[in-house]
Order: structure tokens, then sequence, then C-alpha cells
């Protein structure tokens, strides 16, 4: 899979041209930051009473209401929550000018129809691999984060060059841009937050943890065996490799990690696995996210503050992890 990188990137596309970042967050701060120190002419776009106008403004930006901003503005990225996106492309279609760029740092929105962008646009995503906050700092250090780049619409016959201009100033380019299509990316990213990473890696260790703690072991000392170690296999993983990882552990751990592990991920887990990409696929999930924000985010309140009361974090407390 090749990896773009700036020499092989024309900034043209963006050059001299307005750039609206709707949405001041996690990644709306960090790409607006970014594009500005590049050189791009970029206002911010917020909702009224927008409590991160300030915040703008004190960053030295543009800040002017979503319409103002997108309001001939060539290109219009949304950057803010997935769930919001529907709403907020409604109350600024009617201004975007004809021929503008729309923009993503995710597929969903597309993926799954929660905006149908009208026939003029430009429609690309630029999604940087990881946090605003680390999108920024590595630009401020001369150096960028890998992004997946991708184009769902392409009106003017120059969407792909835009995304990479764009991925560019960004300093994403300064690591590579990898091309995808919104629906690999999207389908990859949403089946890791729930199979993978973020769902079932926390999941695995909350459950050993109070396994071992059911058996008679100190939960100090049950947190650091299975929650502390984290940090070093991810460590390893990202310097070594998995097969580099395994060599560089004891003859001990890694024969108890060679028994061990399959004993656990069985086939069982595996076809969970499909069956979890085949929801992500069918829109299901999509559907419980806008769901999940109609309703003022019940689930996520509750999963919030069950967390909080585990025996897991306590023990994180206690060891003052
Ligand atoms: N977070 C990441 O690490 C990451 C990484 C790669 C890609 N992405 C993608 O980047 C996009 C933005 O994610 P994010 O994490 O940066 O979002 P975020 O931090 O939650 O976005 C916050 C911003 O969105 C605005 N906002 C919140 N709800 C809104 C609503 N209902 N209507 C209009 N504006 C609303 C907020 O407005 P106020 O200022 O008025 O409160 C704030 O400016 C998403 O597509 C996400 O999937 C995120």
């Amino acid at each position: 899979m090749e990896r773009i990188l700036d020499p092989a990137i024309d900034p043209a596309p963006l050059a001299g041209k307005r750039v609206a970042i709707v949405g001041y967050g996690n990644q709306g701060r960090a790409q607006a930051l970014n594009l500005r120190d590049s050189g791009i002419d970029v206002v911010v776009g917020l909702r009224e009473g927008s409590p991160s106008f300030a915040r703008a403004v004190d960053d030295g930006l543009a800040a002017a209401s979503r319409r103002v901003a997108v309001d001939g503005a060539d290109a219009v990225f949304l950057l803010l929550p997935d769930e919001a996106m529907s709403a907020a492309y409604g109350a600024i279609e009617p201004y975007l000018r004809r021929g503008a760029t729309l923009g993503f740092a995710h597929g969903l929105a597309i993926r799954f129809g929660l905006v149908a962008p009208r026939a003029d646009l430009d429609v690309i995503m630029v999604a940087p691999k990881g946090p605003g906050t680390a999108l920024r700092s590595l630009y401020l250090d001369g150096k960028g984060m890998l992004a997946l780049f991708a184009v769902a619409q392409d009106a003017s016959g120059g969407a792909r060059d835009t995304a990479l201009a764009y991925g560019r100033a960004l300093g994403c380019g300064r690591a590579g841009m990898v091309e995808t299509s919104f629906a690999e990316e999207c389908e990859a990213d949403l089946f890791n937050e729930q199979a993978v990473v973020w769902g079932a890696v926390p999941d695995l260790l909350i459950a050993g943890f109070d396994t071992l703690v059911e058996g008679g072991v100190a939960p100090e000392i049950a947190y650091m065996e299975c929650v502390g170690e984290l940090k070093l296999l991810a460590e390893l993983v990202e310097a070594r490799g998995i097969a580099g990882m395994r060599e560089a552990i004891s003859n001990t751990a890694e024969l108890g990690a060679v028994l061990g592990g399959p004993k656990i991920v069985d086939e069982s887990v595996r076809q969970r696995m499909r069956d979890i990409l085949a929801e992500v696929r069918s829109g299901r999930f999509a559907a419980e996210l806008e769901a999940e924000k109609a309703d003022d985010y019940p689930l996520l309140r509750r999963a919030r503050a069950r967390a909080r009361s585990l025996g897991v974090e306590a023990a994180r407390v206690s060891i003052g992890d």
C-alpha cells in the first residue's frame, strides 16, 4: 500500500483558497491551527452561542457562525461528532457555494447516508490516524501523522488532488497519505472500535483482573499484571511488530502466550468478530449511534457511571496509577 509523501503532493489546489472548519473540538482545533500555520486562509464555523468561539479567537483564528463561515468558502470540513453531521449539513447546505469541496475526517456520514451531498460538490475524506492533540504536537515538532484519504464525489475532476493538498497542509504528508474509500475506512474503524482495541481489549483486561481477584490475588497485584502491562505490550508491538514482541519477552511469557492466547481467542471469538463486521456493514450501528444522540446518550451515560464503579478502577486509584 503506497504512502504518498510531501514531495509527491502538489499544494496548489489549496493555494489562495479559503477553508471553513465547522466544529472546534478534538480534530477541528488541531486541523484549523495546522492549516493556518501552513499558510491556508482558515475560518472556524460554530453554532450559535458556542463556548468554542472565544477559544478559536484566542488561538488567533477567524471565527463566525456556521452560515457566515461556509458562505463562499472553497472547502468546508465538518469536524464535529458523527451523529451531529446530518443536522449540521442540513444547516449549511444552502450556503455552500457551487463546486465547493465538502470534507470529512471519518467515512461514517457518507458510508451510511447520514449526509447526502449536493451533486455539484467534491466530497473528500482526510482521516488522520490519531487524536487532534497528537496531530497538532507532531506538526509543531516538524513531524506528521499518517492519514487515510478518499474521494466519494468528484464533480470538479480535482477532488483527489485537493484531498492530498489538504493532508499536506495538516502535516500528514510528512508521515504519509494512504488512499482508501469512505466505506473501507469507516467499516474498518467501526469494527476495530467494537471488536478489537477499544471494545474487546478493555473488557479482556477487566475480565482478567476480576478472575485474579476472585482467585484470591490482591486487587493491586491483579491490576499491575492485567492492566499495567498493556503499555509495555503496545510499545513493543509498535517498535517490533507482533512477532518481534514475542521474541522480546522471556521464554516463560512467550510459551504462556502461545498456549494461552488461542484458548481465549478461539473460533467462537472469531465468529463473533465476523458477526460484528456484518452488523457494522448492515448500518445497524450507525442507526444506534443516531438514536443514542436523539435520546441524549442514555447508554453512554450508564456505561460511564458503571466503568467508574468497577473494582479495577478502585485498584488503579489505590496504587496511584
Ligand atoms: N477524535 C479523534 O481522535 C478523531 C480521529 C480521527 C477522526 N475523527 C473524526 O473527526 C470528526 C470530529 O471528531 P471530534 O472527536 O473532533 O469531535 P468533537 O471533538 O466531539 O467535536 C466537538 C465540536 O463539535 C461541535 N458540536 C458538537 N455537537 C454538535 C452539534 N450537535 N451540532 C453542531 N456542532 C456540534 C462542538 O461545538 P461547540 O464548540 O459549540 O460545543 C465542538 O466545536 C468525526 O468525524 C470523527 O469521527 C476523530
